[in-house]
């Protein structure tokens, strides 16, 4: 026992001693408490934490660390969010917090909202101190006035690792020099106003296991390099103007769960290296003016659990291989073309919770168990396909949620009969009609009204 505290004790004594000793050094001091004065008005910087890397006189929204010369430095600044430091509303971007030489981690979140400022750096010589091999991650987010272009120098950082420049008010390209940044492994440039391509040799950044270049106005194709990102995990390159095929090289991303392209104007037929996808879990592509058939390669993408493929033109059957789906949980199909039956299988989709096959040209008797129907309530919409029809004796629909009729005895396959639309309102005849108006213009209003029905019907 005595050992033990003689061991322990003068370990304990040096510790506080030893952190206690190391100061800043004063001109990064300096540098701090300008940045501070000019950004946030919360206080008097050098009255209130004269000492602003010692224990006590921090504050949330700084991080020291010792450097291996016996300095304290700062290593993170944060503003705008909870309890770090609050903006002035007339602050500018402070290009000068890139001359503290041991940053690694920079955030301004909701920051720059009146006075528009943008991205800049400060102008160095050989010798002056700067942050461009420390920083790891620089993170500008809802500031609605940082404006301008993202600068090419954005490329001297050579260490950053998550580059977030999401939901501001950049314009112009992406600059090519983002592509030397090979530590990089999450890059958001999301919901800002860039034009221009994606840049061509965005597959150098092979450590990225995210990229986010959603909400802009990218236009131009899908660079074949991304197949050279074989770590991706994430892509969403959703709510451009992208066109063109989906390039085959997309087969090496062995590791995407998740991809979402909707919103552009691709086209054409998914690349048989698509089928490779082995991991992707969500596929979001709908909105592009695809026009092929519904492929049945699909099925091969067992991982599945959501399969959006809406408003994109496509044409022929629902696949009976999208019953090999078995961890699917929504399946987005509404406002194409299809035809033909809905596939028995579907409701053995025991995860399945959202369906919407609206406005198709599907035909026959919706093939649903009671378990199904329950299951997903409100969330199945079968509406707008005029040849769907309920058979009479499946009493567990709620024939307005689905929005499909019953069949009629002389309409079972069809249900494009006038006849069969008339022939017995109070048997849900007027409900059946529902399947002719395409707009749902009529879906409120029919109830018991066959008349308005029948209206409907003729327009
Ligand atoms: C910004 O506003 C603060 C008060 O909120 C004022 O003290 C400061 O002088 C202003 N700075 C500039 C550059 O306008
Ligand atoms: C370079 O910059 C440092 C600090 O930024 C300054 O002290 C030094 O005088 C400058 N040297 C030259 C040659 O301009
Ligand atoms: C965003 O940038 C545009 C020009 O690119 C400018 O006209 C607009 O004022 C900026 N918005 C804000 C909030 O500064
Ligand atoms: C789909 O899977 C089947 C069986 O595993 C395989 O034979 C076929 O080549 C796959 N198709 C594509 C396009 O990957
Ligand atoms: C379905 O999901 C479960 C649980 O997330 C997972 O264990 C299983 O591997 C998935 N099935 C397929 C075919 O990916
Ligand atoms: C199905 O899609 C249509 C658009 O065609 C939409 O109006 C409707 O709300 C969706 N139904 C469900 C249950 O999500
Ligand atoms: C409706 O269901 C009953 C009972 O399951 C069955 O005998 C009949 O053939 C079905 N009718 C149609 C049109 O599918
Ligand atoms: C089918 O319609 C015809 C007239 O189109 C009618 O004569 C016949 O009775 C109907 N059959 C049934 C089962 O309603
Ligand atoms: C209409 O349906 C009711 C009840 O479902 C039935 O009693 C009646 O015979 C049907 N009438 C015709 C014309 O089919």
């Amino acid at each position: 026992m005595a050992t033990f505290l003689l061991v322990v004790v003068p370990i304990l004594s040096l510790l506080p001693l030893s952190l206690s000793t190391l100061t800043m050094q004063p001109s990064e001091t300096e540098t701090l408490f300008q940045v501070m004065e000019s950004m946030s008005s919360d206080r008097d910087w050098r009255v209130s934490n004269p000492d602003p890397c010692s224990p006590g006189q921090s504050w949330p929204g700084i991080e020291c660390k010792p450097g291996s010369d016996n300095f304290l430095h700062v290593t993170r600044l944060d503003f705008g969010f909870g309890a770090n430091p609050k903006c002035m509303q007339n602050a500018t971007f402070p290009s000068l917090i890139f001359t503290l030489p041991h940053l690694q981690s920079l955030f301004f979140l909701n920051c720059f909202n009146k006075r528009r400022t943008s991205l800049s750096f400060p102008v160095l010589n050989d010798t002056s101190p700067n942050s461009y091999n420390s920083l790891q991650q620089l993170s500008l987010k809802s500031n609605p006035s940082l404006t301008g272009r993202i600068p090419a120098e954005i490329s001297f950082f050579k260490s950053l690792q998550v580059l977030t420049l999401s939901q501001n008010n950049f314009s112009g390209n992406i600059p090519d020099s983002i592509t030397s940044l090979t530590s990089l492994v999450h890059l958001d440039l999301s919901y800002n106003s860039l034009t221009g391509a994606v840049p061509v040799h965005i597959g150098q950044l092979f450590n990225l296991a995210g990229l986010d270049l959603s909400y802009n106005s990218l236009s131009g194709s899908i660079p074949t390099s991304i197949g050279n990102l074989g770590q991706l995990q994430k892509l969403d390159l959703s709510s451009n103007k992208l066109s063109g095929t989906i390039p085959e090289a997309v087969r090496s991303l062995s590791y995407l769960s998740f991809l979402a392209l909707n919103n552009n104007r691709l086209s054409g037929k998914l690349p048989n290296g698509f089928y490779q996808l082995h991991n992707l879990q969500y596929f979001i592509m709908d909105d592009n003016p695809m026009f092929v058939p519904l492929p049945s390669e699909i099925g091969n993408l067992t991982r599945l659990q959501e399969l959006r493929l809406a408003n994109s033109g496509y044409s022929g059957s629902i696949p009976i291989s999208f019953t090999l789906l078995t961890n699917l949980s929504t399946l987005s199909l509404e406002n194409n073309k299809l035809t033909g039956e809905i596939p028995v299988g579907l409701t053995n989709l025991g995860k399945m919770y959202h369906l919407n096959l609206s406005r198709n040209m599907l035909n026959g008797v919706v093939p649903f168990t009671a378990g199904f129907v329950k299951r997903l309530g409100r969330n199945l919409d079968l509406s707008g396909n005029t040849g769907l029809c309920i058979n009479g004796s499946d009493g567990y629909y709620d024939r307005a949620d689905v929005g499909v009729g019953l069949c009629g005895a002389n309409a079972s396959s069809t249900g494009t009969s006038l006849n069969s639309a008339v022939e017995n309102e109070s048997n849900g005849g007027s409900i059946r009609i529902l399947g002719f108006c395409q707009f749902g213009i009529c879906s409120n209003i029919m109830g018991a009204l066959g008349f308005w029905g029948l209206y409907c019907y003729l327009l």
